[in-house]
Formats: structure tokens, sequence, C-alpha cells
């Protein structure tokens, strides 16, 4: 069975293909965390971009466990840097391992890599689609709305979106809504909302606006969803 645990902000904690797959684990400095990176033992990480809310608690997770980080070039490379066991990817590639194929999705965003007082070059931001056990799971990262979700709907058919809708960074509630229209996902999970004051959204609201037969799953931190 195919599930997502909601973590807190972007980060989930995926189990397909008999695999357990951190997505975006900023856990340390995340209000809303759901778990200690202690207590996470993740087969991959997967690091949609570089930005400190999704890079988060990566590497430290990586080098306890041996986990292999999944991301694109870029952002693998500087975790390959400090150490971590890496697979390097980028935007319309994938890949087939042994939890399934995984591949990465445009996201209109940054990506560069905030430390200490240096900003270093992160490429391009990404979303992340994966398929296993006949389910697709679709992770859109950090994103605007744009046209495309349409074609990702047409080629990969998600059964869960995970959505961001907090706005000012990525989609508000509206557009995200809209967004749910283009990629037609079975189920569409709200994320990337109420962590800061700049990022305040009612999920409730977004329920209201999508669709069917898109049906909305809000996950409070910690919940998890089958599918
Ligand atoms: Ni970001
Ligand atoms: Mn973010």
């Amino acid at each position: 069975m195919a599930s997502v645990r909601f973590l807190g902000h972007a980060a989930f904690e995926v189990s397909m293909g008999g695999k357990r797959i951190l997505i975006d684990p900023f856990l340390t400095g995340n209000p809303m965390a759901a778990a200690k990176p202690a207590e996470l033992k993740p087969d991959y990480i997967v690091v949609t971009h570089g930005h400190s809310d999704h890079l988060g608690d990566t590497v430290d997770i990586a080098l306890r466990t041996g986990a292999t980080v999944i991301a694109p070039y870029e952002v693998a490379l500087y975790c390959d840097k400090k150490g971590a066991k890496i697979h390097p990817m980028h935007v319309g590639g994938a890949y087939t391992f042994d939890f399934g194929v995984l591949r990465l999705t445009p996201a209109f965003h940054g990506s560069d890599i905030l430390e200490g007082d240096t900003l270093i070059p992160g490429g391009n931001p990404s979303g992340v689609i994966i398929e296993a056990e006949g389910k697709t799971l679709y992770h859109a990262g950090d994103t605007g709305i744009f046209g495309d979700m349409k074609l990702i709907g047409e080629l990969y058919k998600p059964d869960v979106a995970l959505l961001p809708i907090g706005g000012n960074f990525t989609m508000n509630i509206k557009d995200a809504a809209y967004a749910t229209k283009l990629l037609k996902p079975k189920v569409a999970i709200p994320m990337h909302y109420n962590t800061f004051d700049l990022i305040k959204a009612d999920p409730e609201e977004f329920a209201q606006l999508v669709e069917p037969p898109t049906q909305v799953v809000i996950l409070k931190p910690g919940d998890s969803y089958s599918f």
C-alpha cells in the first residue's frame, strides 16, 4: 500500500514500492515539524530545490542513515560535497529505482542555497513524480501555477498531488485550486502554508474551491494518507 505522512511545511515521508522516501525534510527550525530528524530512517531523500525550508536536515539524515539523496544536479552535488550518497537528476529526467520510477518536473521558483552569508547557485528548482505499485504521487515543490501542469496531468495522471497553497512564495489557494483542474488528481493535499506568517492560508477554503472529481484531503502534521 502506498502512503504519505505529512511532517509539516513541504516535508513528507512517502512509503511506495517497499521503500521509505523522504521529501524536503525541513524539520529543525520548522515550527510545524511532526518528527525529529533522528526518528527517521529513509532509504532515499528527495530534495526539490536548495532553499533551507526544503534542503533542511537532508545532509544530517543522509550521513546518519546512508540514504541516497535524489535532487536536481546542483543541489545533489552540494550534498555530495558534504559527504552524502547522491543520485543527481534534472528536470524532465526519469530513472527507474528499486521502488519505482521517479522523475523531476518543472517548478517556477528559485533554488539557491544559503550557507552562512554566502548564496550558492542551486540550479533550477523542481517538482517530483513517483510512480510505484501502480500509483502516482506528485509533489509540486515550490512553484507558481503554470500551464504545463495540464501536461503533467495528461502524461502521468497523479493519484495524489501535494500542492503548495500558502501564497507569497508559491501558488495561493485560488491558484492551487485552479491547478487541480489542470492536474486532475484524484486527491489534492495542501502543503507549504501556516508555517510562517507570510504564508498563512486556510486549507478549508482551498477544499471549498476545489471541484469534483478531485477530492481534498487536509493532513495535520503527523497525519498519514494511504492510497
Ligand atoms: Ni523555496
Ligand atoms: Mn519553500
